[in-house]
């Protein structure tokens, strides 16, 4: 399975109806919405009443990734707004198998996220649990950063511990990916690849969309 995820971080929010409908039409697989709190990372950006409020505006999956502390307060309220997949911090938590659950039983996919310096060894544990894995290819908090480059080694290892687990959990991406490093990263064993910078900032969205796709089919 290879997906790509616009970001919506990178749209222009005084627009949203517009740049959801773009976005849709031009060949987005679901959508990501990064949830920041100010707390866990620098930078504030909306919560549950934005998702709903999207959800009324596409047919698409919606992929809320939670940049926040406690998430476990909130991931009902999430999942009440219409989130299709939810994931949280491994670095946000200290109960991360039971989150996890939560998540699950409020009935989306439950993913958990790792950031750039954390390392994939400490999911062995969870992998059984989760439907995704998110590694964070930049440091969270903002869009049109620069991709860290030790993030394909990362994927290639994780794909590697999955496949010995049997487990059928699916890893994302997200941070500075573009046309330049998808297949790359597809190459090493990514399946859904977040992109927000590269598809807002891009003249002509519908035609990167389908650039990317063609470099990872
Ligand atoms: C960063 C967010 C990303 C961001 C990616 O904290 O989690 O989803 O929107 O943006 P680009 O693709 O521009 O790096
Ligand atoms: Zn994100």
């Amino acid at each position: 399975m290879k997906l790509i995820a616009p970001s919506v971080l990178s749209a222009d929010f005084s627009q949203i109806a517009s740049q959801i409908e773009m976005i849709t039409n031009a060949g987005a697989d679901l959508l990501h919405l990064d949830v920041m709190d100010g707390h866990f990372v620098p930078n504030i950006t909306f919560g549950p009443k934005m998702v709903a409020d999207i959800r009324k505006l596409t047919k698409l999956p919606l992929d809320v990734h939670l940049m926040i502390s406690e998430p476990e307060k909130y991931v009902n309220e999430f999942a009440k707004a219409g989130a299709d997949w939810i994931s949280v911090h491994y670095e946000a938590t200290d109960h991360l198998n039971r989150l996890i659950h939560q998540i699950k039983d409020a009935g989306a996919k439950a993913g958990v996220v790792v950031n750039p310096a954390t390392t994939v060894d400490v999911l062995t544990e969870i992998i059984p649990y989760v439907d995704f894995i998110l590694i964070m290819s930049v440091n969270p908090g903002f869009g049109g950063q620069k991709f860290i480059t030790t993030s394909t080694a990362k994927a290639k290892k994780l794909s590697g511990m999955i496949k010995e687990q049997n487990s059928q959990a699916f890893i994302e991406m997200d941070g500075g990916i573009g046309v330049d490093n998808i297949k790359m990263l597809s190459d090493a064993g990514v399946n859904v690849f977040v992109a927000g910078n590269a598809v807002f900032g891009s003249a002509d969205p519908a035609k990167t969309i389908a650039e990317m796709k063609k470099l990872i089919s």
